[in-house]
């Protein structure tokens, strides 16, 4: 397990959906208030950038912008179709305002 810095906790805006390059992994982030979630930025369906979705604040989801599936943002598992399998999800530490997301 390694803790990667991915920037710090102010450069993330709260609600918007962020696409990074950690290794060779393209990962979603999202913040949403004090919280960051990060998946797999890959849509289980047909494996669109979640990143261009829409982040739902209020119940910690995010909708992917193709075909509208929605992902659980703490489990990463799919809260509706077309989507059926869930996208991986990554631990994330935030330490000193840092964001650290945990890669295997
Ligand atoms: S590619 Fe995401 S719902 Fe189809």
């Amino acid at each position: 397990m390694n803790a990667v810095d991915v920037g710090s906790l102010d450069d993330f805006v709260s609600g918007e959906a962020r696409q990074l390059h950690v290794g060779s992994r393209t990962l979603v982030v999202v913040r949403i208030d004090d919280d960051v979630y990060v998946l797999d930025d890959r849509c289980s369906h047909e494996e669109f950038s979640l990143a261009e979705g829409e982040v739902d604040a209020t119940n910690a989801t995010i909708e992917c912008a193709r075909h509208g599936a929605i992902f659980d943002l703490k489990d990463g598992e799919p809260q509706s179709f077309p989507a059926t399998r869930p996208v991986a999800r990554y631990d994330v530490l935030i330490r000193d305002g840092r964001v650290e997301v945990v890669v295997p």
